[in-house]
């Protein structure tokens, strides 16, 4: 599914920068060509619409051809009512091919571009407007009826071809970067999304695999029950309080699980008001006592100071708290002790949950918050936890913007801190 996808984000990045790249070069070869174009063909319509005659001191006639462009070649031809072209000068090849094509484009009045050979020409035509007495002396045989004015372009024409073979090249080769570059960054911006799936199939498997063992419990044991159809509850009650105990099992884990789904879709959320922490802590030790007295365990509450204010919501905070206990107290072995320990610091209320039990090994210990995670101490207990208990302990707290710290020594036992910010 990932391939596919990076497959696709790729061809989509590329597709993108492609196309960009062809409106780029398209919009600055188009630009290009415009101003070119628009350039000589100002020049041509200036031209023919500023043809004027005047006569020197001498008398003698001359016409004024005011070419605003002294760099460029620009040449004039007049067309008789017999389409015949006067001044026979440009009766010269290549001149006489285009005067041929020209003789036929007398009616022109845009310029336009027109080809012979290899060489490219822009030319504009005019009616003639009787205002040059002078020019029509060239024809005795029949009145004056267009002019024209020409201009070659052919070296404008190779220079945009030039340009647009650049610019292809460019694109070409912008392509085949494109794709190196989406490829690139498809994988990187899939590596989280991988990350996240990687996780969420792990998640699915350690749930599966979690969920089978009580399954499988309770299947054999209500097997057993069916082996004997008559016998009564109170003959049955082992199977039957091992299938209540599955059940509650897989009722845990199935509400941890769901506290933890909907946690990661930002769907469960905590309310927030002024809780006393100290009265929290208080409040569980003396839930606790029974419990710690059948485990023969010792319990010590310190609580510093008089009103330990956090802005937390009060049954999660307790939640924390029980899944702290409950790990104190399962890996701890009889005449333990355990401290319940809390105080201010600074800006900080600083909670203490510590043992002298079994403690977890050193490499273990950046795994603890990890789902499903158990340690040996728990497995070869024949401790039944889930393995979820540290998981949704983290997320409380983070929650409650706060952050937690365990230390730990096999033998020694484990310390785990947790610092909330105190409200003022
Ligand atoms: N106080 C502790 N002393 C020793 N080991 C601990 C302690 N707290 C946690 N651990 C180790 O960390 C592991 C993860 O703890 P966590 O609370 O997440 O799971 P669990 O207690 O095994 O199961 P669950 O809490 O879901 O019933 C435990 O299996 C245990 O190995
Ligand atoms: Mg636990």
């Amino acid at each position: 599914m990932i391939k596919r996808t990076l497959v696709r984000m790729t061809i989509w990045n590329s597709a993108v920068v492609f196309c960009l790249l062809i409106i780029l070069g398209g919009a600055l070869y188009g630009l290009a060509r415009h101003r070119i174009y628009s350039d000589i063909d100002r020049h041509l319509v200036f031209n023919m619409d500023n043809l004027y005659q005047y006569t020197l001191p001498n008398g003698e006639h001359v016409l004024n051809v005011n070419w605003d462009d002294p760099e460029r070649f620009f040449m004039t031809f007049y067309w008789d009512s017999n389409d015949t072209l006067l001044q026979s000068i440009y009766y010269k090849s290549p001149y006489d091919k285009l005067a041929f094509k020209l003789r036929k484009k007398q009616g022109q009045l845009e310029p336009e571009s027109i080809r012979v050979g290899k060489r490219t020409f822009r030319f504009v035509s005019r009616p003639y407007l009787g205002n040059l007495p002078m020019l029509e002396k060239l024809s005795d045989k029949a009145p004056l009826k267009t002019l024209q004015a020409m201009t070659e372009i052919s070296t404008e024409i190779h220079y945009l071809k030039l340009l647009l073979m650049s610019i292809s090249t460019g694109i070409g080769i912008g392509a085949l970067l494109s794709v190196i570059a989406g490829y690139a960054l498809a994988r990187r911006a899939l590596i989280p999304i991988q990350k996240a799936w990687d996780k969420q199939q792990q998640f699915v498997a350690d749930a599966s695999h979690e969920l089978r063992s009580p399954l499988s419990v309770i299947r054999g044991q209500t097997q057993i029950l069916l082996r004997h159809p008559v016998h009564t509850i109170e003959e049955e009650s082992a199977p039957i309080s091992a299938i209540l105990k599955e059940t509650k099992r897989m009722r845990n884990m199935v509400d941890g699980l769901l506290l933890l789904a909907r946690g990661d879709s930002h769907e469960e959320v905590i309310l927030c008001q002024s809780v006393r922490i100290d009265g929290i802590l208080k409040e569980i030790a003396k839930k606790m006592e029974p419990v710690m007295e059948y485990k023969k365990l010792r319990l010590g509450l310190h609580v510093e100071g008089s009103e330990l204010l956090i802005n937390g919501d009060e049954d999660r905070l307790i939640q924390l708290f029980m899944i702290l206990l409950d790990n104190a107290i399962k890996f701890t072995q009889a005449d333990g002790q355990i401290d319940l320990e809390c105080l201010r610091q600074g800006k900080s209320v600083l909670v203490t949950v510590k043992d002298n039990g079994a403690g977890i090994p050193e490499h273990d210990l950046p795994l603890v918050f990890n789902r499903f995670y158990k340690g040996d101490a728990s497995r070869n207990r024949g401790y039944h936890g889930a393995g979820l208990g540290l998981s949704i302990a983290h997320w409380i707290i983070d929650q409650h913007q706060g952050s937690v710290h365990i230390s730990s020594s096999v033998g020694h036992g484990t310390t785990v801190m947790i610092r909330f910010p105190a409200m003022s």
